[in-house]
């Protein structure tokens, strides 16, 4: 691995274009792809393209807090670093490693199922807050036992991602024959993650008391559902546009049901997340929590975990500077009045937030 000295990344860009480098065109296109015509990759990046900033100028920003709480704790910024399968097939000591950036830095990790060496080792590896996601891929009983497991090993809730009730089309994956060890296929009489209902959300409510994030709700109708059966967060997510394609970018939907939920659970977000200034967007509209996807695999692959903790500094240096620029000190003070519709300047993409790219 090509690993440069990590202090001399100064951008995001710089830390992006390593881990092209890095990465063979396979894992490259896996991590970066999206469903068949990536138009819901696109639409993350549109939504934040449409939003602009106000900044209010002459208040004293000399001291910034960009610290943020995580379900009763503090982290250092409002990040969590999203769920990822199959880490360990890119980067060595898999989820250990993003764990171990995640307490170096200071912000929460939810570990994916689908993510080695698994639960228990990964709450070895580092101090980290954590949550656990899971797919299902067995009865009830298989899911209660792995409640179980993460509540023993100190993950603070629990989330069933429910955007995959069918597993899409990356088209980048099918045309480039990458295979994914990680992805299992239900056997014969078994449905795993399209056989789920509100019925489990609700089996799960009233057997368990972790805290239950529900992850990939789209619309105003299924965040009221969710609320509706004691959810405790929220988790609006297209996931990165790697699910259904032509769907509207997480950060479009996101004001309507942070409208809708007016405070009943927490509501956090994720899907091209790129910036500091995405970020402050999205907090000013309403989300507590924002996850990052693909930036924090390309930290992991520009430079192991180092690569991703400096991904974490230059991301808190850019919210800070923008927190300064609004004219605010600390995220509690962020309303929508520090932002505004305005038209893109730009073609969106997964990486249309590096312009310097090449
Ligand atoms: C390589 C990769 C693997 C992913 N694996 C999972 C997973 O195992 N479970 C899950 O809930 N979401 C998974 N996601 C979706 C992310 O958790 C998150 O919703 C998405 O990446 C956010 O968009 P972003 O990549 O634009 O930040 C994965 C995303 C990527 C890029």
């Amino acid at each position: 691995m090509n690993a440069p000295h990590v202090a001399e990344f100064l951008t995001l860009q710089e830390i992006v274009a390593a881990a092209r480098a890095n990465l063979a065109p396979g894992p490259w296109n896996y991590r970066i792809g999206g469903a068949e015509t990536e138009t819901t990759v696109r639409r993350n990046r549109q939504a934040f393209d449409s939003i602009a900033l106000r900044p209010r100028v002459l208040r004293d920003v000399s001291r910034i807090d960009a610290g943020a709480a995580f379900l009763g704790r503090r982290a250092r910024l409002p990040v969590l670093l999203a769920p990822i399968g199959g880490l360990e097939s890119f980067v060595e000591g898999g989820g250990a490693a993003a764990a171990r950036a995640a307490a170096q830095f200071g912000v929460p990790l939810m570990l994916s199922s689908v993510c080695q060496p698994g639960l228990e080792q990964t709450a070895a590896a580092a101090d980290t807050l954590r949550c656990f996601q899971l797919y299902v891929r067995g009865d009830d009983a298989w899911v209660d036992e792995h409640v179980k497991r993460a509540r023993d090993h100190g993950y603070s809730a629990f989330c069933l991602t429910v955007d995959v009730a069918m597993y899409s089309r990356r088209e980048r994956d099918l045309v480039g024959r990458f295979v994914k060890p990680w992805r299992a296929t239900a056997p014969a009489g078994s449905t795993y993650q399209s056989g789920l209902s509100w019925d489990q959300v609700k089996r799960f409510k009233d057997q368990h008391d972790l805290p239950l994030i529900i992850k990939g709700i789209a619309t105003v109708e299924d965040a009221e559902i969710a609320v509706q059966h004691g959810v405790e967060v929220v988790y609006v997510s297209n996931h990165g546009g790697r699910q259904l394609d032509h769907g509207l970018g997480s950060m479009t939907v996101l004001p309507q049901i942070v409208a809708a939920i007016a405070g009943r659970a927490e509501i956090w977000v994720d899907g091209g997340f790129m910036r500091g200034t995405d970020v402050v967007k999205a907090i000013a509209l309403g989300a507590t929590t924002v996850g990052l996807g693909r930036l924090a695999c390309l930290g992991l692959a520009a430079a192991g975990v180092p690569g991703l903790v400096r991904t974490l500094e230059i991301l808190e240096e850019e919210i800070r500077t923008c927190l300064g620029l609004l004219g605010v000190t600390s995220l509690a003070e962020l309303t929508p009045q520090y932002v505004a519709a305005a038209g893109p300047v730009g073609l969106p993409g997964a990486l249309s937030a590096f312009p310097l790219l090449d």
